[in-house]
């Protein structure tokens, strides 16, 4: 007889009486799931499933029997998945542009799991224009999505990981968290945003046990070139490395190298990686074009370092 009650101390099942909110799919007890053994496997909350890494992240971690609270904004785009794993996958209908929601849904998912080992910030997307294109609305929603929404995630998880002692964070950053293309001016702003609140929070959380990691694929193969959201374009623009860029993507000839199961494989390795790593750059051209923007970085700091070190108060 399988227990379907959790408990975070003998990892057995349990979802509380009237923690049944809509939104969440407690274990199917009709399901004849077999639960793995808790001991040997994590559990782990996922924004942002519907499609590419997030989905695929999903049926890994199902497939190898952990179980999974996965958050996406279509309810129902899961239902192969709760059909085949019922009881060890979640869902909630999550919108991480919506602030209250995130934290009424991360906190829901925390209660009826018990614990959570690795929380996974994923969902995003890009605007793809030059900086000047984009209309106050998509600006506004590009960094309420990415970088607000990314915060908020880690923000609503933290005090949960602080309680139960500790945990893993993985934020879907890019290689556009270090560099930069023309015409994704909003998309790095959220990118780089997020890397610069990870820096600082990793080191405010990492006595509580807690790592966070930042990864950073390159271009890879997901709908993400499908969702591209583009403003009506300048035509000023369109004999500029803006315009540029913009003719590669449309046009198909952009490489985009990644491959999406090993950019996920990648990152499930990385939730047991010890030292927690701050970075995870995947795939040949965010390696390469990560490598050559640090280096860059790093000859034009030393070019100034004369008047960098000028500007002390004098002794
Ligand atoms: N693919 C790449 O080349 C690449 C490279 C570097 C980094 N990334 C990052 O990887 C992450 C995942 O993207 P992907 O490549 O897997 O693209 P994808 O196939 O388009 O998947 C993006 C996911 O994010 C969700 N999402 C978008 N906006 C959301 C919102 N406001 N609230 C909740 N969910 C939202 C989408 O849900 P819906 O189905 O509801 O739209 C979808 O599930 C993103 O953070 C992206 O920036 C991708």
């Amino acid at each position: 007889m399988l227990d379907r009650r959790y408990n975070a101390t003998n990892g057995a099942v349990h979802l509380p009486a009237g923690n049944a909110a809509p939104a969440l799919n407690g274990p199917d007890a009709a399901s004849g799931v077999e639960w793995k053994d808790p001991t040997m496997s994590k559990t782990w909350f996922i924004t942002g499933t519907s499609s590419g890494l997030g989905r695929i992240l999903t049926e890994r971690l199902l497939a190898r029997g952990d179980r999974v609270a996965a958050t996406l904004r279509r309810p129902g785009a899961l239902d192969d998945l709760a059909a085949q794993h019922g009881g060890r996958l979640w869902t909630g209908t999550l919108d991480v542009a919506d602030m209250a929601a995130v934290r009424t849904v991360v906190d829901r998912a925390f209660a009826t799991l018990g614990r959570i080992d690795v929380v996974v910030s994923n969902a995003g997307y890009a605007l793809f224009g030059a900086g000047e294109e984009a209309s106050d609305d998509q600006i506004r929603h590009q960094i309420d999505t990415n970088l607000v929404g990314s915060i908020q995630v880690i923000r609503a998880a933290l005090p949960h990981l602080r309680a139960q002692g500790g945990g893993r964070i993985l934020q879907v950053s890019s290689e556009g968290g270090q560099i930069a293309y023309p015409n994704f001016s909003l998309y790095h702003a959220t990118k780089w945003g997020i890397e610069g609140f990870v820096e600082a929070v990793a080191q405010e959380v990492a006595p509580f046990g807690i790592g966070i990691t930042l990864v950073e694929p390159g271009p890879t193969r997901t709908n993400f070139g499908a969702r591209l959201v583009s403003p009506p374009p300048i035509a000023a623009y369109d004999d500029t490395p803006a315009g540029e860029v913009r003719r590669a993507v449309t046009g198909g000839s952009f490489p985009i190298l990644g491959d999406a199961g090993k950019v996920v494989d990648a990152m499930i390795a990385s939730a047991d990686a010890s030292p927690v790593p701050r970075r995870l750059t995947l795939g040949s051209q965010a390696y390469a074009s990560v490598r050559a923007g640090l280096l860059a970085r790093l000859a034009a700091l030393d070019g100034q370092r004369e008047v960098a070190l000028s500007t002390d108060v004098d002794a």
